[in-house]
């Protein structure tokens, strides 16, 4: 497994296998790496020759009060956990090589209005714009010709599809379903802040998640409804502090007050447990 550190070292990699017709997927990740990040790599390979996983904790994503700073950083076990997977190549720049005028004063950003008026957009302003900006640079420094996401970010996922064929990037877009524990957690590198007594009550999300779902299933098709379902389900765990618990279209990502029949939608929801913030989501298909 190759380590490049700079944007030229991996740009001059991916003009080395075009040389050679391969094909490159590019994995982008804030390393921590856990067992949803590995199944990315694993998706990544059904669709190329060659895996790039780009690890870098993007500080323009982060608000200022936001964990940065504690961000969990193990550039040796990501590295260790890449290898189990056969990943080809790591691409591990630094703040300096991604921002060369400098983060605070970075005057060129990529935004992708409108997917980012609901949901996690208005709890954390300027985060999509940060995720943007960092995922063009990283399609410039990587060249890949695929990329793989999680739908565990489905806000993420669909800002990053808009962006990619607003913009032409010759990039095909893969997203791939959320990585989940025994209990339903879905995987995060978050989730290792929590306590002992929190990490116990955060299957929660989940549940109220599947609740809805139960009630989408029975015939429900008022939202108002549905939301009440999820925020009684997570009311009964006594740590968790609800941010908000949604139903969207899944293509505008837009509130919907009644779902209508065959219908995509989205039910997301953010809740804290302590100073923990955990975001999950289930897509919800209303028979036609
Ligand atoms: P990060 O949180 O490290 O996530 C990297 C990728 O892993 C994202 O596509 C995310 O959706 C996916 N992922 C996380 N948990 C998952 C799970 N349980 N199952 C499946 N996929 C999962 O998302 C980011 O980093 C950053 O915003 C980034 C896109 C790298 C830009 O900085």
């Amino acid at each position: 497994m190759h380590t490049f550190t700079t944007v030229a070292a991996m740009q001059a990699e991916a003009r080395r296998l075009k040389a050679k017709g391969q094909r490159l997927a590019l994995v982008p990740t804030m390393g921590a790496l856990h067992d949803g990040h590995l199944a990315l790599v694993q998706e990544a390979k059904k669709h190329a020759d060659h895996v790039a996983v780009s690890i870098f904790v993007n500080p323009t994503q982060f608000g200022p009060n936001e964990d940065f700073n504690r961000y969990p950083r193990d550039l040796g076990g990501d590295m260790q956990r890449l290898e189990t997977v056969g990943c080809d190549a790591v691409f591990a720049p630094t703040v300096e090589e991604m921002y060369p005028f400098g983060q605070q004063d970075e005057a060129v950003w990529v935004t992708v209005e409108g997917l980012d008026d609901h949901l996690d957009g208005p709890m954390r302003p300027g985060h999509f714009r940060g995720v943007t900006t960092v995922v063009a640079k990283l399609f410039h420094a990587c060249q890949p010709d695929v990329a793989v996401f999680g739908q565990k970010d489905a806000q993420q996922l669909a800002i990053l599809r808009r962006m990619t064929r607003a913009l032409l990037f010759p990039v095909q877009i893969v997203g791939l379903a959320t990585v989940r524990d025994a209990d339903g957690l879905a995987l995060s590198s978050r989730n290792r802040y929590l306590t002992a007594d929190e990490r116990a009550q955060a299957p929660v999300l989940h549940r109220a998640l599947q609740r809805i779902e139960a009630r989408v299933a029975e015939g429900e098709r008022r939202t108002s409804a549905l939301i009440e379902a999820g925020r009684s389900e997570i009311a009964a765990a006594p740590l968790a502090r609800i941010q908000y618990v949604a139903v969207v279209d899944a293509a505008t990502l837009a509130p919907v007050e009644t779902l209508a029949p065959g219908q995509k939608a989205l039910a997301a929801l953010a809740v804290h447990f302590g100073t923990t913030r955990l975001i999950d989501n289930v897509s919800l298909s209303v028979p036609a």
